[in-house]
C-alpha cells in the first residue's frame, strides 16, 4: 500500500474533555491507521482539531460562567494535552476558530448558493423578549404537550418521552432565566439535500462500506429534505450576506469544512500555500474518516452533498469505518451523571500504552463493546505481562546473561524452526491486513496469538537445557535466533497500538535506528544482525493489582454520587432567597414515625415558639443523639402532612444522595435568622 492517505477523525467538540469512549470511537482507530500508513511507506496526513461552535458550546460556557470563547480554549488545550499524553499523533491539530476556517466555510455557502442549492425559509421560533434572543431546544422548558409534566424539555419530554418541536411545548420558558418565550418568525438558510439524492445514490453504489454504514443512510437519503444550516445566534461562523445580523452558519455545517481549513493551515504553516490541494484535489488520495456512529449521517450524507455542491474538486470520502460505542461497566459514558472515567487522572496511574492496548483489543468495531476495570486488568495482566511481555523478556535475559548480549548466528532449521517461522509470517500478513482493513480487534489479536505461539515455541525447545549440553550448541543458537525473529515482528505489529513498547523492543533488538521511520517490509524482509550486541533488557508493563482495581471502582463509584447533585440550579435574586425563613432551633425530642423508614418526628424550640416538623433523616440518625442538637430549619413553608402528622417547617441538611448530615451550630441563640 503506497501512495498517499488523508486521514481526518471528528472533531472533538472543545466543551469538555474526551473519554475512552471517544479515544475508542475514532482516535485511537485513527491513530493506529495513520501509523500503520506511515510504517508501510504511504504519504499520510492525518487531521484533526476542536470543534468549537454549536449551542452545547455556548450552554456549556454558560453553565460555567465563561464566555463561548474562554470556554473553548480551555478545553481545545485540555484535549490538545489529553492526545500528546495517549500517543495520538495528529499531523496537525486546529480548530474552528482559527481565522483559517471561516473563510472556507462561508466560500461553501456562497458557492453551494451560487449553484442553487440553497433556498431562505420563514419559520416559526421560540423567542425570549427579556434575553433578546431566539432560544435553541436545549435551552427551551414547558408543559409537555402530551402528558402535561411541567418541566419537559425543549425536544422531548423525560417523563412520557414524547418527542416533539420546542414549539409544540405549552408555556414555553427560557431554561436559564425562566422568562416566558413567544413564537416569533424568522427567516434561515436551508441546504436542499433532496436535490442530491441521485448523485448520492450512485456515489454510495461504488463504495464497499460497513454493513452498520450502508444499511443506516440508505433510506436516509431516500427520504432526503431541505435542512436548515442556519441558526438564530451569534457565536458561530457568520453568514457571508447582508441582512444576516444574529445569524450564523449552522455548526454540522461549519464543522467538517474543519478537515480542510485546517489541512490548508498545516500547509500554509509549512511555508507551502498550495501544498493542500495535493490531498484534497487529487482524485489518487485516499480519504479515510473516522467517526463515531453518531456521525453517520454527516460524513455520509451532508458533508459529501456539500462537497457535490461545489466547483472546486474536493475529494469525497473513500472510507468511512464508523464505529459502535464503548460503554463503561455496563452504562453509557456520561459526564454529566458521572459516569466516566477522568483520562487525565487515569493517565497519571497507568501508562497510555496500556489504555490503548485494551481499547484495540475491545475496540467496537461491528457493535457496542465495553471497557471494565476487571477486563483492563485481564487484558495487563494475563496478555500483556503474561504473554507478550513475558515472551520477550525471557528471550532478551537468555540472550543477555546466557548468550554474551549477542545475537547468535542461525544453522539449519528444524521442522518445528520453519513450523514456528512460517506460522510467524502468516501472521504478520494477517496483522497488516488487520490494520489495512481497520480492524483493531483482530490486530490486537494477532499480537496475542503470535505472543502465544512463541512462548509455546520457547517452552518446546528449553534453551535452558540445550545450553547444559555442549553438542547442541547450533540448536541453541537457532532457537534463540528464531525467538528473536518474533521479537522483532511482535515490534512491529504491536507498533501501531503501543508505539512506545515496540520502539523500546527494537531497542533493545539493538537497532540504533527508530522503528518509525523504518518500513513494514523492509522490516520483515531483512535478515537478523547475527553478532550484534542487544542493550540490557527491562520489562514493559506492569501489573495491575487488585486493590488498585477496587479503587478505581470505588471512585467511578463515588464520581456519580457527586455528580448526581452538582448541576447548579437557575440563577435566583437575593429578593428571592430574602423570602425564605431560616431559623436556629434547639431539637427537644425525637421519635421514629410508626410504618416509615425514613421519617422522625421531631419537637423543635426556636425560642419564640416551639414547633413538629417532621424530617427524612431517620436513615442516618437515631432518635436519641438528636436531643439538644441545634439545627437551621424553614420555617414559612405551607404546613403539610405527612403520615398524619402536621409538619410545621423543614429542618436543612447537606445530603449527595448517600450521606445526610445535619449541619451543626453552637453559640447561634435560638430564633437567629440564617441570611
Ligand atoms: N463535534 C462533533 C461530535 O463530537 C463531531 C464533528 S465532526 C466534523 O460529535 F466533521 F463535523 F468535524
Ligand atoms: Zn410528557
Amino acid at each position: 500500500m503506497k501512495g498517499k492517505v488523508l486521514i481526518t477523525a471528528a472533531l472533538p467538540y472543545a466543551n469538555g474533555p474526551i473519554h475512552l469512549g471517544h479515544l475508542a470511537g475514532a482516535y485511537l482507530p485513527a491513530d493506529c491507521y495513520a501509523r500503520f500508513c506511515r510504517l508501510v511507506g504511504s504519504r499520510t496526513l492525518f487531521i484533526c482539531g476542536s470543534d468549537e461552535y454549536g449551542t452545547a458550546i455556548v450552554h456549556g460556557a454558560e453553565l460555567a460562567g465563561r464566555t463561548p470563547k474562554e470556554h473553548v480554549d480551555i478545553y481545545h488545550q485540555t484535549n490538545l494535552e489529553l492526545f500528546q499524553k495517549l500517543g495520538i499523533q495528529f499531523d496537525f491539530y486546529s480548530r474552528t476558530t482559527s481565522k483559517y476556517h471561516a473563510p472556507i466555510v462561508q466560500e461553501f455557502f456562497l458557492q453551494l448558493l451560487k449553484n442553487g442549492f440553497i433556498e431562505t425559509k420563514e419559520t416559526m421560533q421560540l423567542y425570549s423578549e427579556s434575553e433578546k434572543r431566539f432560544l435553541a431546544d436545549r435551552f427551551v422548558v414547558g408543559t409537555c404537550p402530551k402528558c402535561g409534566f411541567v418541566e419537559a424539555r425543549g425536544d422531548e419530554c423525560t417523563k412520557c418521552g414524547a418527542s416533539y418541536e420546542s414549539t409544540d411545548l405549552k408555556n414555553p420558558k427560557s431554561k436559564l432565566t425562566g422568562s416566558p418565550l413567544t413564537l416569533k418568525e424568522t427567516m434561515h438558510w436551508f441546504l436542499k439535500c433532496d436535490l442530491f439524492k441521485e448523485k448520492l445514490t450512485d456515489w454510495l453504489k461504488g463504495l464497499d462500506w460497513k454493513p452498520n454504514v450502508k444499511n443506516f443512510i440508505e433510506p436516509y437519503i431516500q427520504d432526503l429534505r431541505a435542512r436548515a444550516i442556519t441558526r438564530d445566534m451569534t457565536w458561530g461562523v457568520p453568514i457571508p450576506l447582508p441582512n444576516s445580523t444574529g445569524k450564523v452558519l449552522y455548526v454540522w455545517f461549519d464543522a467538517p469544512v474543519g478537515y480542510i481549513s485546517a489541512t490548508k493551515e498545516l500547509f500554509e504553516n509549512q511555508g507551502d500555500p498550495d501544498g493542500w490541494k495535493d490531498f484534497w484535489f487529487d482524485k489518487h488520495t485516499k480519504y479515510v474518516q473516522f467517526i463515531g456512529k453518531d456521525n453517520i449521517v454527516f460524513h455520509a450524507v451532508i458533508f459529501p452533498a456539500m462537497i457535490m455542491g461545489q466547483d472546486l474538486p474536493y475529494k469525497l470520502v473513500d472510507e468511512l469505518p464508523a464505529n459502535e460505542f464503548l460503554n463503561l461497566e455496563g452504562k453509557k459514558f456520561s459526564k454529566s451523571s458521572g459516569w466516566y472515567i477522568d483520562l487525565a487522572d487515569f493517565l497519571t496511574r497507568y501508562p497510555a500504552e496500556v489504555i490503548r492496548y485494551t481499547l484495540a483489543a475491545n475496540a467496537p468495531e461491528t457493535q457496542d463493546a465495553e471497557f471494565t476495570f476487571k477486563d483492563f486488568q485481564m487484558r495487563v495482566n494475563t496478555e500483556l505481562v503474561g504473554k507478550f511481555g513475558n515472551f520477550i523478556h525471557r528471550t532478551l535475559s537468555f540472550v543477555w546473561d546466557r548468550m554474551d548480549r549477542t545475537i547468535p548466528e542461525c544453522h539449519e532449521f528444524s521442522e518445528l524452526d520453519n513450523t514456528f517461522l512460517a506460522n510467524l509470517q502468516t501472521i504478520v500478513m494477517e496483522a497488516k491486513h488487520s490494520y489495512e482493513h481497520f480492524r483493531l480487534r483482530k490486530a490486537a489479536g494477532c499480537i496475542m496469538e503470535l505472543s502465544a505461539l512463541a512462548n509455546v515455541y520457547f517452552d518446546h525447545k528449553k534453551p535452558w537445557a540445550l545450553l547444559k549440553d555442549k553438542t547442541k550448541t547450533e540448536e541453541l543458537e537457532t532457537t534463540i535466533y528464531c525467538c528473536i525473529m518474533a521479537i522483532k515482528a511482535l515490534a512491529l505489529i504491536s507498533f501501531p497500538i503501543m508505539p512506545l513498547s515496540a520502539e523500546k523492543i527494537w531497542k533493545m533488538l539493538g537497532h540504533e535506528s527508530i522503528l518509525e521511520t523504518s518500513n513494514w517490509d523492509t522490516v520483515m524482509k531483512d535478515e537478523l544482525c547475527s553478532g550484534k550486541l542487544i542493550t540490557e533488557p527491562h520489562t514493559l508493563f506492569e501489573k495491575i493489582e487488585d486493590a488498585a482495581i477496587a479503587i478505581e471502582i470505588a471512585k467511578l463509584q463515588a464520581s456519580q454520587t457527586i455528580s448526581a447533585a452538582s448541576t447548579i440550579k437557575p440563577e435566583i435574586t437575593f429578593d428571592d432567597f430574602e423570602k425564605v425563613d431560616i431559623r436556629v432551633g434547639q431539637i427537644l425530642s425525637a421519635e421514629a414515625v410508626p410504618k416509615s423508614s425514613k421519617l422522625l418526628k421531631l419537637e423543635i424550640d426556636f425560642g419564640f415558639e416551639k414547633r413538629t416538623i417532621v424530617s427524612g433523616i431517620a436513615k442516618h440518625y437515631v432518635p436519641e443523639a438528636l436531643i439538644n442538637k441545634k439545627v437551621m430549619a424553614i420555617l414559612n413553608f405551607k404546613p403539610v402532612k405527612l403520615m398524619g402528622i402536621e409538619s410545621r417547617g423543614m429542618v436543612l441538611s447537606a445530603s449527595n444522595g448517600t450521606i445526610l448530615e445535619l449541619p451543626s451550630l453552637e453559640t447561634a441563640p435560638l430564633g437567629s435568622e440564617i441570611g
